[in-house]
């Protein structure tokens, strides 16, 4: 048998398989960021097709942290009912889930928020929405923390059996993590130290409330920002501080979306789809720079893997988990027999083949994710997320 198909444990969580579903924005949340049942029938495929575990899309932690229209919440305890149904028909298929907890921080949009975002330093006007963000205040530092920690709580109350903590995409933990977005001189910034005790505060408040239940952080190892963020030489520190605190487990990432949008996925640049939900006054320019990106970020299978082996040495006994482009079962299967990764990642196949895993083991050899990227061109119309490889839906 493949070591694909071998179990592994998580601290004390066993996985039946080395498959995992990314992340994924569904776009299929209500307007007040709860489940649907479009949603629970998303889950119940992948746990159907025999998938391991589950990350969800990312859900918000606190109103001001919400990226998207139709994102999930898990702000307050009315999101538990909802999140149970999810982790219910996972755990009927056989599978774990895990809900991936995030704050967007200056990456979203004062229509979506009700105010100027949030973010650690008050620099930078993004090259996408050109906002520049309000600086947080300590007070507002605190109350992220505790949010984060109050969100990992309903995470396990709603039956997730990992919790999930996003530090990358470019999302609020990714912004303190850089030194291109956090330029604080007091204990939030300055030095490595300085810029990661948000996550230290918020994973060690985890563990202090919620005992041994595993913890998963999704990092960036590459941030692809114009001047030095998060690069693999930090990355690297980060990852022995979060060895030194004790999670169980790493996925690292690369891009940031308001900055290096591509980086974050790769594969063609869907310039039709992004042209179309931009509005006709940004339209020209939107063209010229889209066309400039064709053809540099074709997809490379496993873009993330030397990052994840720099960062090895460090980790002890973290499982590994490698996202990023893998679409060939021999090339996912060889990375677990050379002792690279624990786990494979992905998103985009399981979009568009949610039985991706029961194939895998009849002998399919790789999935047919064409990575067009019409996906994420959906997410940009407020579209829920499908495999569009035909194109998109006309607006309703
Ligand atoms: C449509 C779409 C939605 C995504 N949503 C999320 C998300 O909610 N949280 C997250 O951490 N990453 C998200 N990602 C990134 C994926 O988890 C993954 O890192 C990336 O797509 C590369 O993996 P792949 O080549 O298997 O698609 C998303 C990617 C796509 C294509
Ligand atoms: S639209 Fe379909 S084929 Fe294209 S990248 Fe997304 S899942 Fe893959």
């Amino acid at each position: 048998m493949s070591m694909l198909f071998t179990p592994k444990k998580i601290g004390n969580v066993e996985i039946k398989n080395r498959f995992v579903r990314a992340a994924t924005y569904e776009g299929m949340a209500d307007q007040s960021g709860r489940v649907t049942d479009e949603l629970v029938s998303v889950y119940r495929r992948l746990a159907q097709g025999d998938t391991g575990l589950i990350l969800s899309s990312f859900m918000f932690v606190h109103p001001l942290g919400r990226a998207l229209h139709n994102q999930l919440g898990i702000h307050n305890d009315e999101a538990i009912s909802g999140l149970s149904r999810l982790a219910d028909v996972v755990h009927k298929g056989g599978g774990k889930i895990a809900f991936e907890i995030s704050h967007s921080g200056r990456q979203t949009r004062p229509e979506l928020i009700g105010q100027r975002p949030l973010g650690p330093s008050a620099i930078r006007r993004d090259p996408t929405f050109f906002i520049k963000p309000a600086a947080m205040t300590i007070h507002d530092i605190r109350e992220v923390i505790a949010a984060f920690i109050a969100a990992a709580g309903r995470s396990v109350t709603a039956g997730g059996d990992i919790v999930y903590v996003h530090a990358g995409g470019g999302d609020l933990l990714n912004q303190f993590l850089s030194p291109y977005f956090n330029d604080r001189t007091d204990e939030w910034g300055g030095s490595a130290v300085n810029r990661f005790r948000i996550v230290r505060e918020i994973i060690e408040g985890i563990k202090a409330s919620l005992g041994n239940i595993p913890v998963l952080v999704k990092m960036n190892a590459q941030d692809f920002t114009p001047k030095p963020g998060v690069t693999p030489e930090l990355a690297r520190e980060y990852a022995a501080m979060l060895a030194e605190i004790g999670i169980d487990a790493l996925e690292l990432t690369s891009g940031i979306k308001f900055y290096s949008l591509m980086n974050c996925w790769r594969g063609e640049v869907p310039i039709q789809e992004l042209l179309r939900s931009l509005p006709a006054w940004m339209r020209p320019i939107g063209r010229m720079k889209l066309k400039r990106w064709s053809g540099k970020y074709n997809l490379i299978e496993g873009w993330n893997l030397d990052y994840l082996k720099m960062v090895k040495p460090v980790t002890g006994n973290m499982a590994l988990f490698l996202v990023g482009g893998m679409r060939r079962f021999k090339h996912m299967e060889q990375v677990l027999i050379r002792g690279e990764a624990d786990f494979i990642c992905l998103c985009r196949p399981f979009i568009r083949q949610p039985d991706l895993v029961k194939k895998f083991r009849e002998g399919v050899k790789e999935s047919t994710c064409k990575s067009c990227n019409r996906c994420i061109g959906a997410v940009s119309n407020n579209i829920p997320t499908r495999c569009y490889f035909g194109g998109l839906p006309d607006k309703q």
